[in-house]
């Protein structure tokens, strides 16, 4: 497989581009995706009969556009997502359906959407079932199940159990069915999505959750979807998930369920972080360094505004180093690589629980550059005007072309929206 991940920890290059010369076109700190990672990546999932992109895990237009145009259909997740799947050009009539609204509630800018575009709804709760029926009968819909397990990288992003608020829960299908015959709506397909970030052990238990729930739910069902959580690797001692294997449990499930029913059965996976964790790099510059009793700093010009993971989950991003001026340094020391925001949880190189941790990286000089890798999958997205910080650009390298895909903010981006009454 390919692997654009060195986990090197000196890097000059973004897909074919000088670092120096991306930096002197668009600043710091800057976030850049490479194209042919995730055509790569969606290549990858071809087996899938319809791999719909849950975009929340970046959700630029540019990369959506490039996404519909390998295939690709989306999910969305809010009246905000939904907008940004129209305005990419994407069809909730066409075949597959160009977008689903995936979601445990019904907010009314969503309603509207999905009432003004007809676009079909994935239902996480029972209670939407009925807010849908209500006022759109003779749908079809699908159903999210909890299956009553979940795992994720972090019990942040678990998604199945009890202690989740996610899906409808798997006992309550009869229910539903009930409540969907109330409504005129018809359920059609069935869905579950269990964490993210998880491993194939706990992926292929849902194919046996998800086989069940379709038996009761009975012949109206002709689509499943197996979720996303397709974990990548952030650490070289981590792998990929082997999708053929996990294609093939899939195929078997939807085999099982098409010569019981009779008809054919459509085929979804829902990733996110697969298709374009590894494409996305945040490019930093390192501003200060400075010595702490026996640790050393490298304090960036980007912080936790830009990337959040690190503070949300201790979750562990590659660093890469890019001299300025000389070559590369192989003399390597322990740092601690943090950003300028006035709260000392704004580290990068931290564990789960918010402990410091150190890093092996070049030694490097104010000015060089520093390189947050794997991080094109809830980076940007999670980004923030903390500290009132302009939020970066977004620059997307297709064919060895870097192309603005969104401006750096400007200070009256940051005031556009707030008024001092009189
Ligand atoms: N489908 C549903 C219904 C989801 O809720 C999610 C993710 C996905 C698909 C895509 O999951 P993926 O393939 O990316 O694992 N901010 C966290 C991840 C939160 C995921 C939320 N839902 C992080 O940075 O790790």
């Amino acid at each position: 497989m390919y692997c654009p991940t060195t986990f090197e920890t000196s890097r000059s290059m973004i897909a074919g581009i000088p670092i120096a010369q991306l930096v002197e076109q668009f600043g710091t700190p800057a976030y850049v995706y490479d194209l042919s990672v995730i055509e790569r990546r969606v290549a990858d999932l071809k087996s899938f009969d319809t791999i719909r992109y849950a975009q929340k895990a970046l959700s630029n237009v540019a990369i959506l556009d490039r996404l519909r145009k390998l295939d690709v259909v989306v999910d969305a997740v809010s009246a905000g997502e939904i907008t940004r799947a129209l305005r990419a050009g994407f069809n909730a009539q066409s075949t597959p359906q160009g977008i689903v609204y995936t979601a445990d509630i019904l907010d009314q800018a969503s309603l509207e959407l999905i009432l003004k575009h007809n676009i079909p709804v994935n239902v996480g709760s029972p209670d939407m079932i009925d807010q849908l029926g209500s006022v759109a009968p003779g749908r079809n819909i699908t159903l999210r199940i909890n299956p009553g397990f979940g795992h994720g990288h972090s019990q942040k992003t678990n998604t199945g159990g009890p202690q989740s608020k996610h899906g409808i829960w798997h006992d309550q299908v009869n229910d539903c069915l009930l409540r969907a015959d109330r409504n005129g709506l018809v359920v059609t397909g069935i869905h579950m999505h269990i964490g993210s970030g998880t491993d194939l052990e706990h992926l292929a238990q849902v194919c046996g959750a998800l086989e069940k729930i379709c038996l009761t739910v009975g012949r109206t069902v002709t689509s499943i979807s197996a979720g996303g959580g397709l974990p990548v690797p952030y650490r070289a001692t981590q792998t990929y998930v082997d999708i053929e294997k996990y294609f093939e449990l899939w195929n078997a499930v939807r085999n099982r369920l098409q010569s019981n029913f009779g008809h054919r059965i459509e085929l979804e996976i829902e990733p996110g972080r697969y298709l374009v964790a590894e494409s996305g790099f945040l490019v930093a510059e390192i501003r200060a360094i400075k010595a702490m009793g026996e640790n050393v700093f490298y304090l960036l010009d980007a912080g936790f505004n830009d990337l959040a993971r690190p503070i949300l989950y201790g979750a562990y991003h590659p660093i890469s180093i890019c001299r300025r001026g000389s070559n590369a340094s192989n003399r390597l020391q322990e740092v601690i690589v943090g950003g300028p925001l006035c709260e000392s949880g704004d580290i990068f190189t931290q564990e789960d629980g918010g402990y410091v941790a150190k890093r092996q990286l070049p030694t490097a000089e104010v000015g060089d550059y520093l390189i947050l890798e794997v991080a094109g999958a809830y980076g940007f997205v999670m980004s923030s005007n903390y500290n009132s910080k302009f939020r970066a650009p977004e620059v997307m390298v297709e064919k060895g072309i870097a192309k603005l895909i969104r401006r750096r903010e400007t200070a009256d981006d940051l005031v556009a929206l707030e008024t001092i009454p009189e």
